[in-house]
């Protein structure tokens, strides 16, 4: 995404994200409803488009909802694996790929209730 692309506002809340964790979330970028996956490591959150690089499919299996192995994000439609370090695909029909990068300081997600 290039930088000068903005991300808006929310459409659902963040909730709080603990260290090593992973979640999905839906945000207006550029007027467009983008389902984004947040995961949050050392101290920092970072933030992918929630479409895999090899059909374009969502990677969790239910909203919200991912395979994972230790450190590393699998894709459930095919298995592609993704690192959780870079966001770069390390095996599977995708490899040498990368999930889509949001920028994080732009990304505007609100908590209700
Ligand atoms: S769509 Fe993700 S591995 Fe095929």
């Amino acid at each position: 995404m290039p930088a000068d692309e903005s991300v808006i506002a929310p459409l659902n809340p963040a909730p709080e994200l603990e260290e090593n964790s992973i979640c999905a979330v839906n945000a207006l970028i550029n007027g467009e409803d983008v389902p984004i996956i947040l995961h949050r490591r050392n101290g920092k959150t970072v933030a992918w488009v929630n479409v895999c690089p090899h059909q374009g499919r969502r990677l969790d299996y239910d909203p919200g909802r991912f395979l994972r192995e230790g450190d590393h994000l699998i894709c459930a439609a095919h298995g592609a694996t993704f690192s959780l370090e870079s966001g770069e695909c390390v095996s599977g029909p995708c490899r040498g790929e990368s999930l889509q990068t949001v920028p994080t300081d732009a990304l505007k997600l609100e908590t209700t209730g």
